[in-house]
């Protein structure tokens, strides 16, 4: 794999290791349920794979609170499961992408335990700042969750900073040991045969060592959010705590800790000034590509889809995606739950100008089912129980099969699988007009025919997207009119005559 360079605009296949396949019986997903349905992955027509975070953790974050970097939650499976992972992947052809947790870790990590205890080499590790006189935090900081930022600890009579839950503290990567420590883990990962990695929450890595107050947003910030401004995080202008003016430059450092052809992606979860951010990241090669929320959180609109275009100078190094681990499937979100808008949203992303983020079980159609409250674990669906995102639902295990819990545990599924009958992978492999199998086309398509994705030029009429590549040409009506095209498509997700009907996209081959 190594000596084979990435793709300018790779296809990537998330794998939310808990959720996709169990080899124990245990109820969770493991690493070597990973490597046995690989093969189902590469006939996806994928580039490469994301894993969510498989670390040790106490699962506070669903695996995004990380006690131990280098290391295999045992729930999971061993290092050495790992890297036949590795070695399966790359003969299928996929390259292999983790996703590195660098923003903090878990309160269990033993540099926190250390650094509460004012180990002389952990006391900085972190970000830990006195109150003010009368005892409150330290500055208006809000976590992204909603929540203040900071978090009291009595045995340093000192608040710690977190950018997410207080299970979550931030590290403080200005410190040179946590810098070493960072590249350590990025090398020790590279050196077992990764491609590369996603970069969690990446515009949070560094912050105003003043610890000054962010302003209020204005009225013209507030109106870039990139969904509804459900946490109070959006009323605020990020000067201080989102990337300040030495924040783009110090990218660069992953870059060089990653080492020479990695593949870098950014999540870029500011809530507001997005798309700028996630256009400085990637400009000058700090990061392959960044992606942000706007698409999924407004709802794969063509007014947020023009938008993103609008905003960025740069969208071939964009991510492009819809669902993830952290939303509600966008098929019932932003769509009506049908195969055929299923096929829309697949021809949308097939045709994206930039790499392109495919969360499994989208390639099924899948609409996530209802979770009881007591099923579920996400801090951030709990805090705002039942109005949250739905992060949890986007977790229900993968249904390989039909009947007993759908070929992905022999034992109780750690979340209820509360799938309809017939939308399985085995279903869906036989059948020649199944979503996943127009997901197969589609990339099948997009690799064959669409390499170069130059944006030559793109317009937005109403409800209608037009974009033209130097080889191809692509209509996305997310109207629900009919709209006139001309001629047989070279691909489409709908049935083309004359016109092309709403909630369809096709492609000509020029
Ligand atoms: C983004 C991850 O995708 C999400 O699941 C997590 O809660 C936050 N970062 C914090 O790590």
């Amino acid at each position: 794999m190594p000596d084979r360079p990435w793709p300018a605009a790779p296809v990537i296949y998330q794998i939310y290791p808990r959720s996709f396949r169990d080899t124990t019986g245990s109820g969770t997903g493991d690493l070597n349920g990973i490597t046995s349905k690989l093969e189902f992955v590469a006939d996806l027509g994928v580039d490469a794979i994301w894993l969510s975070p498989f670390y040790p953790s106490p699962m506070k974050d669903g695996g995004y609170d990380i006690a131990d970097h280098m290391e295999v939650h045992p729930a999971l499976g061993t290092l050495g499961d790992f890297d036949h992972l590795v070695a399966r992947a790359h003969d299928l052809g996929v390259r292999v992408m983790i996703d590195q947790v660098f923003n903090h870790t878990s309160t269990e990590a033993p540099w926190f335990k250390r650094s509460v205890a004012r180990d002389p080499v952990y006391d900085d590790y972190y970000v830990w700042a006195d109150p003010k006189p009368d005892g409150t935090q330290p500055n208006n900081w809000l976590s992204q969750f909603g929540p203040p930022a900071w978090t009291w600890n009595h045995k340093r009579r000192q608040y710690y900073f977190h950018n997410f839950t207080s299970d979550q503290p931030s590290l403080n990567l200005r410190n040179a040991d946590v810098q070493a420590e960072l590249k350590q883990i990025m090398q020790f990962w590279r050196d077992r045969g990764v491609d590369g990695f996603r970069i969690d929450a990446v515009t949070s890595l560094l912050f105003d060592p003043s610890l000054k107050d962010n302003p209020p947003a204005t009225p013209e910030v507030r109106d870039k959010v990139s969904g509804e401004n459900f946490v109070p995080y959006t009323y605020q202008d990020h000067a201080h705590d989102i990337l300040p003016g030495d924040g783009v430059d110090y990218i660069q450092n992953l870059r060089d800790w990653a080492g020479e052809g990695a593949f870098l992606i950014g999540e870029v979860t500011s809530g507001n000034k997005s798309v700028d951010l996630a256009c400085r990241l990637v400009a000058d090669g700090g990061m392959s590509a960044a992606y942000t929320t706007d698409l999924p959180e407004k709802k794969a609109t063509a007014a947020a889809y023009a938008d993103i275009l609008d905003r960025s100078d740069d969208p071939g190094h964009l991510g492009w995606w819809l669902s993830s681990h952290d939303q509600t499937r966008h098929l019932g979100k932003a769509g009506d739950g049908s195969a055929r808008e299923a096929r829309f949203f697949a021809l949308l992303l097939a045709t994206a100008p930039g790499s392109v983020l495919i969360y499994q079980g989208e390639e099924l159609g899948l609409v996530q089912p209802a979770l009881p409250k007591a099923a579920v674990t996400d801090p951030l669906d709990l805090l705002y129980w039942p109005d949250g995102p739905g992060r949890e639902g986007a977790r229900v295990p993968y249904p390989w099969a039909e009947g007993g819990n759908r070929g992905f545990t022999t034992g109780a599924p750690w979340l209820p699988m509360d799938w309809p009958e017939g939308i399985s992978a085995s279903v869906q492999h036989i059948d020649k007009g199944s979503v996943l199998n127009f997901y197969r086309d589609a990339l099948a398509f997009r690799r064959a025919s669409m390499q170069d994705l130059t944006l030559r030029h793109w317009e937005r009429d109403g409800d209608v997207i037009r974009l033209s590549y130097p080889a191809a040409y692509v209509v996305l009506n997310f109207g629900a009119e009919a709209v006139e095209v001309e001629g047989a498509a070279d691909l489409s997700s709908d049935r083309i005559d004359g016109t092309l009907p709403g909630r369809a996209g096709a492609v000509w081959l020029r």
